[in-house]
């Protein structure tokens, strides 16, 4: 069984383990070279449009993954999740849990650049997701937070409003998940900024930190 704690304690998943929600078997199961296999994707129509392959950051042992939606103008143009001002909201959010960007792992459900900023189509989706399954593998962390509503509904398999998933454990592959709102809603919405925080905490609490 692939899914365990950094302490090692293995963990019995009550769904499917990512590795089957892919029926991909051949991803590599590094993250390096997961990386080099996205290279020059042509799995999709955003191919069409990006600049580069935003693969994701952070610290490959991280105790929390955060993932979000697809990459933005600025993180297309840099390679690199969440560095706009939603990034800059996201780093807050990572430091008033105690920790530092470096310190967690940030991926998106969609590694390229939608046009336009628009929301990712559900056939990108589905071609992009085998990678951010296989990276959960790899990095198994301790929680995932799942930021606004593609990303949770990617991985939770609903159709749920944030607001109805937030602020309560769920389960995925084994491993719990956490759902808040996405950074660009919350400076969209600042009066939600209290609900994201309590999650927040939820998340670290639940990742033993
Ligand atoms: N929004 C996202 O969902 N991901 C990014 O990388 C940037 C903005």
């Amino acid at each position: 069984m692939r899914f365990a704690h950094q302490s090692g304690a293995w963990i019995v998943p009550s769904r499917p383990r990512a590795a089957e929600a892919t029926a991909e078997k051949g991803l590599p199961e590094d993250l390096e070279s997961l990386r080099f296999a996205l290279e020059g994707c042509q799995r999709c129509n955003l191919a069409a449009g990006r600049t580069n392959i935003v693969f994701g950051v952070g610290n490959p042992s991280a105790e929390i993954l955060f993932v979000g939606e697809g990459p933005g103008e600025n993180e297309d143009l840099r390679g690199e999740p969440f560095v706009g001002r939603a990034g800059e909201l996201l780093n807050k959010m990572i430091a008033a849990i105690g920790l530092a960007r470096e310190k967690v792992y940030i991926a998106n459900v969609v590694k390229c650049r939608p046009p336009q900023n628009r929301d990712p189509a559900e056939e990108e989706i589905q071609s992009c997701l085998p990678f951010l399954l296989r990276q959960i593998e790899i990095i198994k962390p301790k929680a995932i937070c799942a930021l606004g509503r593609h990303a949770a509904h990617s991985l939770l398999k609903t159709k749920a409003s944030t607001g109805e998933l937030r602020g309560k454990t769920h389960d995925f592959c084994g491993m719990p998940l956490v759902v808040t709102y996405h950074p660009a809603y919350l400076l969209r919405s600042p009066l939600e900024k209290r609900k994201a925080w309590e999650d927040l905490k939820l998340l670290a609490k639940t990742a033993g930190l």
